[in-house]
């Protein structure tokens, strides 16, 4: 008993440690191999390209004393740490470039990264930095610096890089997923680091969510509840007050989606979707057509509602179909986690199985009726009693 007692208690203590752990358990704290000996306040570990910042914040004169490392770097890569007082870009940036020249010595420089290229270009910063070095030790560059800040500027947007050398000199990086991904704001006091916000991704997510849940689920909903409830005695007329309300939702939703939609493609010069787009457009006059054609639709008996009918039920299927296509095509786009992608590929294997069940109900009650109206008919006249 003892030892079970023992035995739960250690697990417990183990799960408690196990979430008490801060979640950003910084492996720079750890770190204590700066040739200089030189010691810092505080570090953040880089969330890519594998480099590092220790660093020193003196309020009181709003001096930054900073050292930036790379643990294996090769002889033939630079690399670089900025702050950009304009914003989280690469333009703006006040850059400390280093690399190992051809004498084997590591060499340090600044430069203001400006439009038109960023040529990595020795320039003086609109910074004062009356310190710089670097050291390369065991394959690891480093950059030291003492760095005097404007007096408000306890947060900053960092950005670093790495590249390779090309004939001597700095190149320009590649373009991956990680070389995109680096830059975050610090706030110099606390040491948190919030990673740079891609606002454009963030625009088409919302986008993707927002024309998903309306034209891609809603909308095809609110068709299953106008084409099959309709079948069962009873639901009249609450399966067209569900219809509508479910239709007009969709819309509404899907209007916002369709101008979040509009509004990217113009602000995405340098790429087009345009069949994404085109049905986007379709989509969104079919779907207000579909709002005036229930304004002007004749009453039930109208010997023109066979008509409306027929347009409404084209229309209306035709922006389900086109809906859904344009839900995957936008999934190819944006290409999310794959998760989400199977989700909605899910949802709509369960709306079409729903949909081919009601079917197969609808039918079956359909028959029985038509029996049972048959049978009626057939007692009636044999008793000539209860004709109606
Ligand atoms: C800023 O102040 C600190 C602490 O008083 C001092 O160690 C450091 O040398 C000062 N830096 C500059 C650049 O004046
Ligand atoms: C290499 O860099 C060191 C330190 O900046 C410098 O003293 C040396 O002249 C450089 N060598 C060459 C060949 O540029």
């Amino acid at each position: 008993m003892e030892m079970k007692l023992h035995t739960f208690f250690s697990s417990v203590l183990i799960l408690l440690l196990c979430f008490c752990r801060p979640a950003s358990a910084q492996i720079c704290r750890s770190y204590n191999g700066f040739a200089t000996n030189q010691v810092f306040a505080a570090c953040v570990d880089h969330p890519v390209l594998n480099t590092f910042l220790h660093w020193t914040y003196n309020p009181s004169n709003t001096t930054l004393r900073m050292a930036f490392r790379r643990p294996s770097t090769s002889p033939n890569q630079w690399i670089s740490w900025a702050i950009n007082p304009q914003g989280l870009a690469m333009f703006g940036s006040q850059a400390l470039i280093a690399y190992r020249n051809s004498s084997a010595l590591p060499h340090v420089y600044t430069s203001s990264v400006d439009p038109p290229g960023p040529t990595l270009q020795q320039s003086t910063l609109r910074f004062a930095v009356p310190d710089l070095s670097a050291t390369y030790v065991n394959n690891e560059l480093t950059i030291f610096a003492t760095i005097r800040l404007p007096s408000n500027m306890k947060t900053i947007n960092q950005v670093w890089q790495v590249g390779p050398m090309i004939g001597g000199s700095p190149s320009s990086h590649s373009l991956a997923e990680e070389n995109r991904a680096s830059r975050s704001k610090l706030d110099l006091l606390t040491g948190s680091s919030t990673a740079a916000e891609d606002t454009v991704l963030k625009k088409r997510n919302i986008h993707g969510v927002l024309n998903a849940v309306s034209w891609g689920t809603l909308m095809p909903i609110g068709a299953i509840f106008a084409r099959y409830l309709r079948a069962f005695k009873g639901a009249d007329p609450a399966w067209f007050y569900l219809h509508v309300a479910c239709q007009s939702s969709a819309y509404a939703v899907g209007v916002a989606g369709w101008a979040t939609g509009i509004k990217l493609g113009r602000d995405s010069t340098a790429v087009q979707y345009d069949t994404h787009r085109n049905i986007g457009i379709t989509l969104f006059v079919f779907g207000t057509l579909q709002v005036f054609a229930l304004l002007l639709r004749p009453k039930k008996d109208h010997k023109y509602r066979i008509y409306w009918n027929a347009y409404h039920h084209s229309v209306g299927y035709s922006v389900i179909v086109l809906s859904i296509i344009n839900v995957f095509k936008g999934l190819d786009i944006l290409r999310p986690d794959e998760k989400w992608k199977r989700a909605y590929t899910g949802i709509i294997i369960f709306l079409g199985a729903v949909a081919v069940v009601l079917e197969v109900i609808t039918w079956i009650i359909g028959i029985k009726r038509k029996r049972t109206s048959s049978d009626d008919k057939f007692r009636n006249n044999n008793n000539g009693q209860n004709g109606v």
